[in-house]
């Protein structure tokens, strides 16, 4: 295991990433064939993940984006979750996929996917790119996920603890991994 910087070890490549992107690209090619999509991506850790993604799909696509805080701080979400910045794009009879960095309880992207769909879209589906099932406290599930992981804290590729190391392009545990 490489130690790139201080208390983080690799856990997914920038290479691993890559693939999989690439996959979920095709993938989401086959799905929204002919389809007026309107990919809402959630700041700020679905950032790099959407950016890579939006540029591997052969779609027309459009792109928005919304907040959501939490008001907790460090590696747990407090459950109190509102919308901080909402979508200006008009969705109504469109697709709507949400591009989220990782579902971890599932709160965030509860609350999401009922404000979306309160605007009438054709579809609002889920595409993340890391999944902690073991973690779900709310019934919801991404429809499309990049790798399913264990009950690690990550960071890296948007992913953060107190807004550092967004911008590692693998995706790394923090702290000890036993
Ligand atoms: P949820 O509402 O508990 O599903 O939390 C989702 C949000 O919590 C994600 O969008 C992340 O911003 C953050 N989060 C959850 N798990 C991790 C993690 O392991 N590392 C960094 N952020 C995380
Ligand atoms: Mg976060």
């Amino acid at each position: 295991m490489v130690i790139h910087r201080r208390n983080v070890q690799v856990l997914i490549s920038e290479g691993e990433i890559l693939r999989r992107v690439q996959e979920m690209a095709r993938q989401l090619e086959g799905d929204y064939k002919g389809k007026e999509l309107i990919v809402v991506g959630l700041l700020k850790g679905a950032c790099p993940f959407l950016a890579d993604l939006a540029r591997a799909v052969d779609l027309d696509i459009r792109m928005d984006f919304m907040k959501v805080s939490s008001y907790g701080s460090g590696r747990e979400s407090s459950g109190n979750v509102k919308i901080a910045l909402d979508i200006d794009s008009d969705i109504d009879g469109k697709h709507v996929l949400v591009v989220e960095d990782i579902v971890d309880t599932g709160q965030t992207l509860a609350v999401v996917i009922k404000h979306l769909q309160a605007s009438n879209p054709a579809s609002v589906r889920v595409c993340s790119l890391l999944d902690k099932p073991s973690r779900r406290k709310v019934d919801v599930s991404a429809d499309y996920v990049g790798f399913t992981i264990e009950d690690y804290f990550v960071v890296g590729y948007g992913m953060d603890l107190d807004g550092l190391y967004r911008n590692l392009p693998y995706v790394g545990v923090y702290g000890d991994r036993g």
